[in-house]
């Protein structure tokens, strides 16, 4: 566990996590941070206090005390948002300490209630009240609804114009030695956009409309520092993060970089010779291709991928009447994830009555995905040259579909 000093009496507990599954689903191939903060005044706050997946609460406190902050002397947990990775430490801190007090929206007191048994210590808080924790330290509490989950809400300290915004602006990947904006190399800076989009796309994208309202809230406060619960954080210019999540937000109704994901699968190799023709064709037009073969593909980068790209080409054979299963769950994920509004085209083989293309109608129908499609092509056993001159056409038309979608 890390220790920082963000900000003058405002102090980072910050921990890497690897080699799990975020929410027990998603692979964190370059792992994850949690964020705790602590904010001493005459009285003193946590804010999402974590303990380590280990759940060993003594690892919290010897930090805590390696900061001069008693666990004993703790007068207030914040909690932002209710969910395990901010809030996990609760049931453990009530052993050590009578005397504290919870602060969290409604929503979030009945499941404080619900996960860690009856609890009297809580304070509910609204949209704009104060907690003055003395010295020049006074937070104000900021319900968003739905960032995640129903609980949620940001926590902004007005001495300092620090923005604890929890889930909200938060990147998967772990963090080495730089935890701020203005320490990171180009490379990390990249490094955390894609891991940023990773994080969005696997856990926040269903939630778009609520981070849209968070993101106009944001937008409300003098900010000098945003401190999300995972991630890095934001001193040198919080606006980048905040435009970051506002173009992701359109990723997940269509828009997207000027890349086109071919989400395939084939059998014996039929769907895959045309997958190797619209490789060809697609870098003869300079776009960006990104392969993604199921089910060999993780789902977590295969949402991130799909997600960011402005073009989509399903490339699946009919199996069982059907379409390849692999091909056909990964788009059920991306309409349950609702990833709305992409430009699409379909290719895939079929051996006597096809039935993929049916089911793709269903899996788009079913889950409102609003998907701009091309019109399909459909090849019996190999394509022959008129089916790949049909692709061919077809990715063209593609990449004039997609321009009018293209956010950089
Ligand atoms: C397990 C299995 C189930 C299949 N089910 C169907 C089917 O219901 N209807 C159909 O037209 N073809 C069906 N086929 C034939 C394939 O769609 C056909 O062989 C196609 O060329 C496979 O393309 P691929 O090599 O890209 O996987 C099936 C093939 C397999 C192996
Ligand atoms: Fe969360
Ligand atoms: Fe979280």
């Amino acid at each position: 566990m890390k220790k920082i000093e963000i900000a003058e009496g405002i102090h980072m507990l910050s921990m890497n996590v690897e080699e799990m599954l975020f929410e027990g689903i998603w692979e964190v191939a370059n792992g994850v941070t949690l964020n705790s903060y602590i904010v001493k005044g005459e009285k003193t706050a946590i804010i999402d206090g974590v303990i380590g997946w280990d759940g060993v609460p003594e690892t919290l406190y010897k930090n805590l005390e390696e900061i001069d902050v008693n666990p004993k002397d703790i007068d207030y947990l914040i909690v932002n948002h209710m969910e395990p990775d901010h809030s996990g430490w609760i049931e453990n801190f009530a052993k050590i300490k009578e005397d504290f007090t919870i602060i969290c929206t409604d929503k979030a007191a009945r499941l404080v209630n619900s996960f860690y048994g009856d609890s009297d210590r809580i304070r509910i808080v609204k949209e704009g009240d104060t907690l003055d924790l003395g010295n020049g330290k006074k937070l104000s509490f900021h319900p968003t609804p739905n960032v995640h989950w129903p609980d949620t809400m940001l926590t902004y300290e007005s001495g300092t114009k620090t923005l604890f915004s929890c889930d909200m602006y938060g990147a998967f990947g772990k963090m080495e030695k730089h935890h701020f904006d203005d320490e990171m190399t180009s490379e990390e800076v990249e490094f955390f956009e894609k891991e940023g989009i990773r994080y969005y796309s696997n856990v926040m994208t269903t939630f778009t409309a609520a981070i849209r309202k968070a993101i106009q809230k944001t937008e409300e406060f003098d900010i000098n520092i945003i401190a999300p619960g995972h991630g890095p954080l934001y001193r040198k210019n919080p606006q980048k993060i905040i435009d970051d999540y506002g173009r992701f937000s359109q990723y997940a109704e269509g828009g997207g970089k000027n890349e086109i994901s071919i989400l395939w699968g084939s059998m014996y190799g039929m769907t895959e010779k045309a997958v190797n023709f619209a490789e060809k064709i697609l870098q003869r037009e300079g776009i960006k291709v990104n392969k993604l073969e199921m089910p060999l593909e993780s789902q977590s980068e295969m949402i991130a991928t799909v997600f960011r790209s402005a073009g989509v080409i399903i490339a699946a054979p009919t199996y069982e009447y059907k379409m390849f299963p692999p091909v056909a769950a990964a788009l059920d994920e991306l309409g349950r994830k609702k990833v709305t509004g992409k430009a699409v085209f379909r290719f895939g083989s079929y051996g006597w009555s096809g039935g993929a293309e049916k089911e793709l109608a269903e899996i788009i129908e079913r889950n409102r995905m609003k998907w701009d499609f091309v019109e399909s092509v459909e090849f019996e056993g190999s394509p022959k040259q008129e089916d790949l001159e049909k692709i061919e056409a077809g990715i063209m038309e593609l990449i004039e579909k997609m321009k009018e979608k293209i956010v950089e």
